[in-house]
């Protein structure tokens, strides 16, 4: 038998209610022809985590276990090649299913992992089996809670910055809500591929702290006239923006229109504030684009884990707390959104094991 972390149904209507979390004791998985069996050490949360407990995300499952993201170690394989391949090896877990190449979106039946059908595990259980295409190498410069915060955050700020947003060097870009986890991700790429990064954010403290990590400035958002302030911080020979990458959704295409360039575009890949976007007539006139943008694609996925290698990206983790017992203290971090970065949850035997990989 395995622990794993689920939901448990109450009363209660979608956002109104907030379903606890339960620790069961589940069959350990078993291995089937091309599968692999991982050992999770850690496993981080996305918001979608915090969606799903209010019951505002699609076809949420009480049976499944949560978690999206997870680092672990191959512990059994179901060949003697596959055993060669990966056998002790530290890996990340691909964090969807049903997309492996094409650019527009999935080819088939789409699914994320953790805490909804269409898979039927997540990362917040001890053991997980899963097809060996669905794991990469932990990029070798990461501690183990760097390595879990990388999958589905990692790869929706990929997406985001640059097979939507075509992102290049010397692009003045605005990344939104800088303390979240995507949010983080997408500053870390767009400054390793040489774009001036502007960046919004609730908390003085973090835009400082993201100023850190290569942003040029940043604005509060919650000052009425945050678009005017970031008008004022453009460079003066490129007095625009190319690009806005947002994951609050509202009012982000009126207050950022203009500021763009002709052409500019918005990339939105969530609404945590509003689920609407305002497009007015003045964005029409400024041939302004807002594009959509999920998750990624496998092949995305391999890109991505290659740039956080090239790079030497370290993925910024907020909070690690040690075991299952302990998530619902990183839920209501996220809860608050008083975090700067992503929320893992360590699982292994004790810090130890993860210490001696
Ligand atoms: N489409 C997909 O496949 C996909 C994938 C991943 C995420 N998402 C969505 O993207 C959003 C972010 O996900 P996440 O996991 O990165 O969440 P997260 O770590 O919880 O971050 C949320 C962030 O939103 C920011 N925020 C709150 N109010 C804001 C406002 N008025 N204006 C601008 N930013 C504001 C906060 O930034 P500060 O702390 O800096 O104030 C907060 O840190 C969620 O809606 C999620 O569902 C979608």
């Amino acid at each position: 038998m395995m622990k794993a972390l689920v939901i448990e149904k109450t009363d209660g209507k979608p956002g109104q209610v907030y379903y606890p979390l339960k620790q069961v004791d589940l069959p350990k998985p078993s291995i089937r022809p091309g599968e692999v069996l991982v050992k999770i050490l850690a496993a981080a949360l996305n918001h979608r985590e915090v969606f799903i407990r209010q019951h505002l995300y699609p076809g949420i499952n009480f049976e499944t276990p949560l978690g999206a993201d997870g680092v672990g170690i191959v512990v059994e394989t179901s060949s003697p090649d596959l055993e060669h391949q990966w056998k002790g090896k530290k890996v990340i877990l691909t964090p969807g299913r049903g997309w492996e190449s094409n650019e527009d979106g999935p080819e088939g039946k789409y699914a994320i992992v953790g805490g909804t059908v269409g898979v039927s595990h997540g990362t917040l259980q001890e053991y997980v089996a899963l097809p060996a295409s669905e794991l990469e190498e932990a990029p070798g410069h990461l501690s183990i809670p760097e390595a879990a915060a990388i999958p589905l955050a990692g790869l929706t700020a990929w997406r985001a910055t640059f097979t939507k947003g075509k992102l290049r060097m010397g692009d003045n870009v605005l990344i939104t809500g800088i303390g979240g986890g995507v949010a983080l991700f997408a500053l870390q790429f767009a400054v390793a591929a040489g774009a001036t990064v502007f960046v919004t954010s609730g908390s003085e403290e973090k835009i400082a702290r993201a100023k850190e990590l290569g942003a040029a400035d940043g604005v509060n958002y919650k000052k009425e006239d945050w678009s005017k302030q970031l008008k004022g911080l453009l460079p003066k020979n490129r007095p625009y923006l190319d690009t806005v990458i947002d994951g609050a959704g509202g009012d982000i295409v009126l207050q950022t229109y203009g500021l763009l360039k002709l052409g500019g575009v918005i990339v939105s890949y969530g609404m945590t504030t509003n689920p609407k976007v305002v497009f007015p007539m003045q964005a029409v006139l400024k041939n302004i684009e807002i594009r959509g943008s999920t998750m990624g694609s496998r092949k995305e996925f391999t890109e991505m884990v290659s740039f956080v290698n090239k790079h030497g990206i370290k993925p910024v983790v907020s909070t690690t707390v040690k075991g299952l017992s302990r998530a619902d203290e990183v839920f209501e971090i996220m809860r608050k959104g008083t975090q700067f970065g992503k929320l893992v949850v360590e699982l292994g035997d004790d810090a130890g094991e993860a210490a001696r990989l």
